[in-house]
């Protein structure tokens, strides 16, 4: 039995977890930031380093507690390395060095939007993981710093189909959520709202989906864009009373239609056109129950979806300590000149294949 501590510290959580053999979660322990960023509407990454240096060690603590093991336990430290904010990256990446060199522990520099992927198979998910009949993989990350298609090929190699070419999907509906007065975090805000809205009453844009009739460039087919339905809900806001209920309710809902009807129909797309097996949603905003609805109803029947557990969605450092495993299993160890990493590579090998 193999026992790895994963350390998160990409964005605004600060995480820890010890994972047994890749996919048992022994522990998993976040400390979140909301309220420090909550007054800026969104993450100032100089705060969120301050507020992980303040956190890590706790979290570290607690997770090897709730696990019931000590460090002498561990057989390996594994931290994200990035795609993240530079500034946030570096507390956990050099805390894990730290505690990798003073307990004499292998180092395991971990692909954050790899991690996310591996996020949905956690705690019984390893068959699917292995088996050849899930790939090609087509995985669509979407959170507060990423809008991504991501193709894993069978050989393990994998590629960005496609990204968003200005907002990511999170942090369009935490914008949106500020404009009508609802507040931060704005996804679940938006959702919690659109409860009792007509998703139907407005009608927002889709774009860089060719549904306002224009033809796709070919370097857009996968590519998103969200600014242009946040300046939509500004001016449909204009004079407006975002006091009223009803109001806010049908425009929470119609927006988030429109947001997860992009997500939706360019992750269809990009599917069909790669043949994919397997379609993943990962990241925060695959919290959404609308974006989980309307991908199981969409997605075509031959093929399989995998949507992570909500507590995986979301930032966590139990993905890290698990896909961390596969390159245990391999040795393969990671310097400890290793640097952080703020943009996802165009190709990446994923260990667990
Ligand atoms: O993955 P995550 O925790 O952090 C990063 O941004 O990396 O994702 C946070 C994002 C935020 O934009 C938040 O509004 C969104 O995920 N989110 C949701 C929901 N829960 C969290 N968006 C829509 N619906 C939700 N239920
Ligand atoms: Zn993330």
């Amino acid at each position: 039995m193999s026992l790895i501590l994963g350390i998160e510290s990409s964005c605004d959580e600060t995480a820890a977890a010890v994972i047994e053999d890749g996919f048992t979660v022994r522990s998993s322990v976040i400390a979140s930031q909301i309220a420090t960023h909550a007054p800026h509407g969104g993450v100032v990454p100089e705060l969120a380093a301050r507020e992980h240096l303040k956190a890590l060690h706790p979290v570290v603590t607690s997770a090897l507690e709730q696990a019931g093991v000590t460090l002498a336990d561990l057989d390996a430290v594994a931290v994200t390395q990035g795609p993240g904010l530079i500034p946030a990256l570096l507390v956990g990446l050099n805390y894990a060095k730290g505690l990798a060199v003073g307990n004499n522990l292998p180092l395991i520099g971990v692909n954050h939007f790899m991690a996310h992927i591996y996020g949905a198979f956690l705690d019984g998910g390893a068959e699917e993981l292995a088996s050849p009949e899930s790939y090609p993989m087509l995985a669509l990350v979407v959170s507060g710093g990423h809008t991504s298609l991501v193709l894993v090929e069978s050989n393990g190699e994998a590629r960005q189909l496609g990204c968003t070419i200005d907002d990511a999907a999170g942090e369009a509906l935490d914008k949106g959520a500020k404009l009508l007065g609802l507040p931060y975090p704005g996804g679940p805000s938006i959702q919690k709202a659109a409860a009792n809205g007509d998703p139907e009453k407005y009608d927002f844009p889709r774009p860089l989906t060719g549904a306002a009739g224009k033809a796709l460039s070919q370097e857009n087919l996968y590519n998103f864009s969200f600014s242009g339905i946040k300046t939509a809900l500004l001016y449909h806001l204009n004079g407006k009373d975002v006091n009223d209920p009803q109001l806010v309710a049908d425009t929470a809902a119609s927006y988030q239609r429109a947001v997860v009807d992009c997500l939706v129909r360019k992750t269809l797309k990009a599917a069909k056109d790669h043949h994919a097996r397997t379609v993943v949603v990962a990241g925060g905003v695959a919290c959404n129950a609308e974006l989980r609805r309307m991908m199981a109803e969409k997605l075509p029947k031959g093929i399989k979806l995998k949507i992570a557990k909500p507590v995986f969605c979301t930032d966590n450092a139990a993905m890290v300590g698990g896909i961390a495993w596969h390159s245990f299993r391999r040795n393969e160890f990671s310097a400890l000149d290793m640097d952080s990493f703020a943009r996802l590579p165009r190709f990446v090998r994923v260990p667990f294949i």
